[in-house]
């Protein structure tokens, strides 16, 4: 089956799915996306990832017209159009073509383009049940990262830095210290009394999709969380940890930067998570 994506009101072979080379997502990375998971060929929490979607439009006065019906619509035709059961789909909304110049043009359409790819679920759950290599770097970015821009350069370096040391992820530093996230993941751990600490949702993260419902699972299992920052320290020194996303889901981290979190393995709080997020996509 050949690949379609959405182009600014159009199926296209995903082939030929080019936009204008003045489309401001690409010269300003003035534009957002969203990326959702597609399980047994629905999409998961498409409800949450709208309203995320919508706060990050509005963060950046775009005005944005279409309906979440139609929007729906779009992203369901093209999980069918390629057969996608198990993947996700990626959808990016800019402010337009226009001139280029810094300040908003007065006459623009946002352009909306979309894709979707399949995922192997399988490879997901295999590297669950091992856990990952996650480094550490400091985090570079800007005052905002609770918008869901295509602003992503920090976000790649800081990726690319956990490839090249054999690595998953890489857990981005605040200047105390502290881990904001991972390069495109939020960031977890088990401290020693079993509490479950992650940052809170502010301006230094992105409140993830998959972070609000591991927030409610763990409610839900009378798991006591704290939302607050952790340093490396801590983190190193903790029972568990692990990292959440559209595309990880729940993945343990079995070590930071070399450094081996409790006996090496994934721990009962992650595995118990990974367990009712499964149940939570397939739901
Ligand atoms: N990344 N933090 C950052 C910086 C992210 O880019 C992401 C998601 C998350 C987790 O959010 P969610 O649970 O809603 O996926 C946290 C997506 C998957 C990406 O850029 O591919």
């Amino acid at each position: 089956m050949s690949r379609v994506a959405y182009v600014d009101g159009r199926y296209v072979p995903h082939g030929r799915a080019t936009t204008h080379i003045e489309d401001r997502g690409y010269q300003f990375a003035d534009g957002i996306y969203e990326v959702i998971a597609v399980s047994g060929g629905r999409l998961v929490d498409d409800e949450g990832h709208l309203v995320r979607l919508h706060r990050s439009l509005s963060e950046l006065r775009i005005e944005w017209r279409m309906s979440d019906r139609a929007l729906l619509a779009v992203l369901r035709e093209l999980v069918r159009r390629n057969g996608v059961s198990e993947g996700s789909v990626y959808l990016q909304i800019s402010r337009g073509v226009a001139r280029r110049d810094h300040p908003f043009p007065k006459a623009s359409r946002p352009v909306l383009v979309a894709t979707a790819k399949r995922m192997d679920f399988a490879g997901v759950a295999e590297r669950q049940s091992k856990g990952v290599a996650v480094i550490t770097t400091p985090d570079i970015r800007w005052g905002r990262c609770d918008i869901k821009t295509v602003a992503l350069l920090p976000n790649v370096l800081a990726k690319q830095a956990a490839r090249e040391q054999g690595a998953y992820e890489a857990w981005l530093v605040d200047e105390e210290g502290r881990v904001t996230e991972g390069s495109s993941t939020n960031a977890w751990i088990v401290d020693q009394d079993g509490n479950l600490i992650t940052r809170k949702a502010d301006n230094s993260i992105l409140n993830g999709i998959t972070r609000i419902a591991v927030l409610g699972q763990a409610a839900e299992r009378q798991i006591r969380v704290i939302e607050r920052p952790f340093t490396v320290a801590e983190a190193k020194a903790a029972r568990e940890a692990f990292i959440t996303s559209t595309t990880s889901f729940v993945m343990p981290v079995t070590s930071i930067d070399g450094a081996k979190i409790g006996d090496g393995k994934p721990g009962k709080v992650a595995s118990a998570l990974i367990g009712a997020y499964r149940d939570h996509m397939a739901a």
